[in-house]
């Protein structure tokens, strides 16, 4: 894809073709992944697979920044959306101050932050000042140790009810956009209804306005743990064990370098 989307395109875009979002962390895989994605994201969940942690919490501001900045070098036509991390969108001020820093030192389109109607004043601060801002809303994986794991959400009709809150609530605040996490699939279907932005999902179904994936889960890098969610596109860790395993093999023999690659 060579031309980079906009918040207008993104918001057209609901009704006429779903949108594809991967998660990139560094110039490398955003360069790679860039072509076919309408969005990356640079999520917290680089705190997990780039970083080795058991989850999101510890991710801090100075780190998605890194990230963040590596990603728009490695895919400068592509449309970025840099995660706010635990901590650093408490209230509507320091929410402002943060997402300041990572549009003044980052090439980022907009900033995610995690949260329903409790979080659309701090939604409204954010956009009234000019920082463009996609929702999360369902399971949210900052809330991991608060909640006791990871839970499915929309599996009672007071969740489904509070997630159309929480999505018109944000739209209203002004998100452009939201990712719908680990929510029923029907439920999901009806909030993407509910709301005129777009409602990208993971773990929430096919009737949904896009699909975002962790690019280390669909690449089969990431060997932790599969959410249910997750399709492995290819079996990406022992692609690459086979590799190191035959280069490890060749020096071991004498077998490389050959001419072809000595000077
Ligand atoms: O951090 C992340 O990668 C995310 C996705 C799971 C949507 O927020």
């Amino acid at each position: 894809m060579s031309k980079k989307l906009t918040i207008s395109s993104i918001k057209k875009s609901k009704g006429d073709k779903p949108l594809v979002m991967i998660t990139a962390y560094d110039a490398l895989f955003a360069r790679l992944l860039a072509d076919n994605a309408d969005m990356l994201l640079v999520g917290d969940s680089l705190n997990m697979s780039f970083a080795g942690k058991s989850d999101t919490i510890s991710a801090t501001l100075e780190q998605m920044i890194y990230h963040t900045n590596a990603v728009c070098t490695g895919a400068p036509n592509s449309f970025v959306v840099a995660d706010m991390p635990f901590g650093t969108y408490v209230n509507k001020k320091s929410a402002l101050e943060n997402s300041i820093k990572v549009f003044q030192q980052t090439q980022a389109d907009c900033v995610k932050i995690e949260g329903g109607a409790d979080k659309a004043e701090t939604v409204k601060y954010l956009t009234d000042n000019g920082i463009a801002v996609c929702g999360h809303i369902g399971l949210l994986p900052q809330s991991v140790r608060s909640e006791g794991g990871y839970k499915v959400k929309g599996k009672t009709q007071e969740e489904a009810a509070q997630l159309i809150e929480d999505a018109k609530a944000i739209e209203d605040a002004g998100a452009f956009c939201m990712v719908i996490e680990g929510v029923k699939a029907e439920v999901a279907k009806r909030v993407a209804e509910s709301v005129s932005i777009p409602v990208i999902g993971i773990g929430a179904g096919k009737d949904v306005d896009g699909q975002v994936l962790v690019f280390s889960d669909m690449l089969g890098l990431f060997e932790e743990f599969t959410p249910k969610f997750v399709k492995k596109y290819i079996d990406g860790a022992s692609l690459v064990r086979h590799a190191v395993a035959s280069y490890a093999d060749e020096v071991q023999k004498g077998e490389f370098p050959k001419e072809e690659h000595t000077y």
